[in-house]
């Protein structure tokens, strides 16, 4: 089985729910207590083994290009006035372990990844959509590429919301439950409440072989007439092994502006150096 070496990072939407913030400053940039989405994000793939990151961006997205180069100006002048630069680890990326292409026009998250076709290759490769943080030690990558090893085919990350909500998001048909790994027998993008086949959602992960590109090819625009990865996904159930692996971890939704502020409160909760003046301002505010 081929290793998992490389990562696509679609971070190329327009970050409408979060107008106006995302107006000049892309969405994966946002920070949660203190690092962007995008950082914990590619943090994530380094600790799965993974080498390659590769950013699928758009027009107005250079801000994340700059943050995984050198900072010259910012280093040398920490340098020489003798600064702490730990906050600055795992920041850059070298030319040999990123890449960047571009998506002209946001059609869709399924015409993000093909954008990425030529970079990816004929391997298996993940995918992570930085604006869903998943917390959790291992990571859930790392949880994923191990349950991969035992299975091999296509992986995503699934997890339960309550069965009002599931016409947001990617839905599977579940079949057999081992441990952590679900089989899935269907998907379907943004069901309507009565259809869905599950409350078990797509979370922002994924493991897919290289043939997906193939079927992305040719994908018509699906739900929100966008080109849908979900869709493209949902063909190659039957074809190749298909599982849904649940994480054990927490996941905010970063996209969604509540899922942002809650990330940001539990994180700050966790920092020795923040921790109880947060406590502290929290329990005022409610009381
Ligand atoms: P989202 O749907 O959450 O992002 O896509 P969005 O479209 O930027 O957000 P809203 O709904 O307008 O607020 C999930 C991920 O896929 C990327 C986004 O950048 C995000 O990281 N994406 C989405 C693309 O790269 N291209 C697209 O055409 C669509």
């Amino acid at each position: 089985m081929k290793p998992i070496r490389k990562a696509v990072f679609p971070v190329a939407g327009l970050g409408t729910r979060f107008l106006p913030a995302t107006k000049a400053v892309p969405k994966e940039m946002m920070a949660v207590v203190d690092r962007p989405l995008i950082q914990y994000a590619v943090d994530e793939a380094r600790e799965a083994g993974i080498e390659q990151m590769i950013f699928v961006t758009g027009r107005g997205k250079s801000a994340i290009e700059d943050h995984f180069d050198i900072a010259y100006e910012l280093e040398a002048t920490m340098t020489a006035r003798g600064k702490d630069m730990s906050a600055l680890a795992g920041t850059r990326l070298t030319p040999g372990n990123c890449a960047y292409v571009r998506q002209q026009e946001p059609l869709g998250l399924g015409h993000a990844i093909w954008c990425a076709r030529d970079i990816v290759g004929d391997e298996p490769f993940a995918i992570f959509l930085p604006d869903e943080m998943m917390h959790g030690s291992p990571g859930c990558m790392k949880q994923m590429v191990d349950a991969y090893q035992q299975v091999g085919g296509n992986m995503i990350s699934v997890l339960e919301v309550p069965h009002e909500k599931v016409s947001s998001y990617g839905v599977i048909d579940p079949g057999e439950r081992k441990g952590s790994l679900t089989e899935v027998k269907g998907l379907v993008e943004k069901p309507e409440v009565a259809d869905a086949p599950s409350n078990l959602i797509v979370s922002g992960r994924y493991i897919l072989q290289p043939e997906v590109m193939r079927v992305l090819e040719t994908q018509q625009a699906g739900a929100g007439g966008e080109i849908q990865l979900t869709d493209a996904m949902a063909k190659m159930i039957g074809e190749q092994p298909f599982h849904a692996h649940t994480f054990d971890g927490k996941r905010y939704d970063c996209g969604s502006k509540s899922g942002f502020i809650q990330a940001n409160l539990a994180l700050a909760m966790e920092r020795d150096d923040m921790k109880d003046e947060i406590r502290a301002f929290a329990i005022d505010l409610l009381n």
